[in-house]
């Protein structure tokens, strides 16, 4: 197993997803010892938001030995291409994804400007786009201060889980789980949807190891 284990929260030690993608991970390398393990503390890396000729750059990269890409671009549009090598390789992504004001934080949506690249994770054809990045599984693991499930009301906010299902279903990846702790905010709900959210790590690890054993 290649699992490729991102976190993107600003809480950094009090975050309650890193806490959790930390033990979904732990919970797979259990599954298969010998799992290989990339990890990206998108937090940490601070990627700045795409711009005009950084977007025009990445573009180009594949085909950087005919065309030439100005100095000072070099390094973030390396980046760009290891981030999207990194993805293609992996055949199991966690990803650490706080609900930010209805939506996700800004690094995990750094790193998706950075990923979903025509010609590397998609493609344009006659019949519409097509998904580059599939055969490999995403686990969501999902925090959120209130509680977003539930009443349509609530599901009609939800612009992170959504939007992820949508992006990743763009780029291929079909098959997405997400290990949600929601309520956290409140404290007569917070212990029991860590709880919740770390029984489901354990129940989605376990079908893992049967779905391996079974093949
Ligand atoms: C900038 C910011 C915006 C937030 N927006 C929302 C929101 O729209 N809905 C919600 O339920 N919780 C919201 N929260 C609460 C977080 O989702 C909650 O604290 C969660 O635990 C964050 O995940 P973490 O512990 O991994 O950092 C927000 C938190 C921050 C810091």
């Amino acid at each position: 197993m290649n699992i490729l284990h991102l976190d993107s929260s600003a809480l950094g030690a009090n975050s309650v997803s890193r806490s959790l993608t930390a033990k979904m991970v732990a919970q797979l390398l259990r599954v298969e010892p010998a799992a290989d393990v990339s990890y990206r503390d998108l937090a940490a890396m601070a990627m700045p938001a795409v711009t005009e000729e950084l977007l025009h750059a990445m573009r180009r990269f594949p085909n950087a030995a005919e065309v030439e890409i100005a100095p000072h671009l070099l390094p973030e549009v390396t980046l760009a291409q290891e981030l999207i090598d990194q993805l293609l390789a992996a055949d199991t992504v966690i990803i650490g994804a706080p609900m930010y004001n209805f939506s996700i934080p800004q690094p995990l949506k750094a790193w998706i400007d950075r990923v979903v690249m025509p010609g590397r994770t998609f493609r344009y054809t006659a019949e519409g786009p097509q998904g580059l990045a599939g055969g490999k599984r995403v686990i969501v693991v999902s925090t959120r201060g209130s509680r977003m499930s539930g009443s349509p009301y609530e599901t009609a906010l939800d612009h992170q889980e959504a939007y992820l299902l949508a992006v990743l279903g763009f780029i291929g990846i079909k098959d997405v789980k997400f290990v949600r702790a929601e309520g956290l905010g409140m404290s007569a709900l917070r212990d029991e949807a860590i709880a919740g959210a770390e029984a489901q790590a354990q129940q989605l690890a376990g079908e893992m190891q049967l779905a391996a054993e079974l093949t």
